[in-house]
């Protein structure tokens, strides 16, 4: 399938699903209203006339090169993904199958996936308290942590039953990645842990920051060619991390996927989340909570903004549920 061009302008903020319901005063309703309009302002790059769709459309200059590289995406394929799965982690698991992880009270699970039908081949339901996050694999064994807890879980890649549980020391659990010798770990702050995969302690943490600030909520993991990619959470942007100092090297914008997911009539999706990495062919994928689709993309480099405020172009996408 030839590349897709999903560069389209960003639907609208809808106002949460209670101002949507009938409710009695209408006047306050409206003052509410006003108010989230006026709060969206700093989101109006993100609108018709968008900014960051012209600057993505840009090609790359000659500028002289920043420790920070931009990315804009090409579509290589689709595939259909379980519009019913919260995918808290993904990973590739060889032979055109996924590994994933959903979270929700009551419907977390961790799934063998079919990559070309989005079938689930295998799951593993979880214990209806637990909310399925993070998941890496590393030696046949799927790691999982699990929100709001330090207990995680250890399957065997070929038998979900045979399971043992572990405990942290991070904050709470929200990724996994592994370069087959440490797992990364975040837990919805800015900080990036190396874990020991067999007594699970913290060997080194690092702060991750782009020009100074950190960048906190970092969520799904991938280790992809030597650094880890975070999505951070409420945003469409992947941060490329260097996991030696915490600095981010790059940023990859995909926006143009959630909104083109949305204005097909996908409106019960949640965020962009979900990394995967077939290092062996070279494919990456992407997916997010909710979304009726997993996408293969191809990056494509771009300029960045003249000033580099990248706030802008990934802001919280705290208007869409
Ligand atoms: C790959 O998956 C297919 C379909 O599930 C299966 O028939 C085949 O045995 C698998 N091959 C390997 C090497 O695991
Ligand atoms: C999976 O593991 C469980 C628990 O050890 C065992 O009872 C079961 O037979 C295994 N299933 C398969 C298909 O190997």
């Amino acid at each position: 399938m030839p590349p897709t061009n999903l560069f389209i302008s960003a639907p609208a903020p809808t106002p949460p699903l209670y101002l949507r319901r009938p409710i009695a005063t209408a006047a306050a309703a409206l003052l509410i209203v006003i108010i989230l309009v006026a709060a969206a302002n700093p989101y109006a790059p993100w609108h018709t006339n968008s900014t960051p769709t012209a600057l993505l459309h840009r090609p790359v200059s000659s500028a002289p090169a920043a420790r920070t590289s931009f990315y804009t995406f090409d579509v290589i394929r689709e595939y259909p993904h379980d519009p019913y799965a919260f995918t808290q982690g993904i990973l590739y698991g060889g032979n055109d199958t996924l590994f994933e992880s959903t979270g929700l009270y009551h419907r977390s699970s961790v799934r063998k996936v079919d990559l070309k039908t989005g079938k689930v081949l295998v799951q593993h339901e979880m214990e209806g308290r637990m909310f399925g996050e993070g998941l890496t694999l590393l030696n046949d064994k799927l790691f999982q942590v699990v929100w709001l807890k330090n207990e995680g879980f250890i399957y065997d890649r070929h038998n979900f039953s045979k399971h043992e549980s572990f405990t942290h020391k991070m904050r709470d659990g929200w990724g996994l990645a592994t370069d087959g010798k440490v797992l990364f770990g975040s837990d919805g702050t800015s900080r990036l842990y190396q874990l020991d995969p067999k007594s699970i302690q913290v060997m080194k943490a690092v702060t991750v920051k782009y020009q100074d600030n950190e960048v906190p909520y970092l969520n799904e993991l991938e280790y992809v060619n030597g650094e880890v990619w975070a999505n951070v959470w409420q945003t469409d942007c992947i941060a490329r991390v260097s996991h030696e100092d915490g600095i981010v090297v790059g940023w990859i914008f995909l926006h143009g996927l959630r909104q083109h997911l949305w204005n097909s009539g996908n409106t019960e999706i949640d965020v962009l989340n979900g990394i995967a990495w077939d290092e062996a062919n070279q494919r990456l994928f992407v997916t997010g909570k909710l979304w009726p689709k997993l996408y293969e993309i191809k990056l494509r480099p771009v300029d960045g903004p003249q000033d580099g405020s990248v706030e802008k172009l990934c802001p919280k996408a705290s208007f869409y549920r």
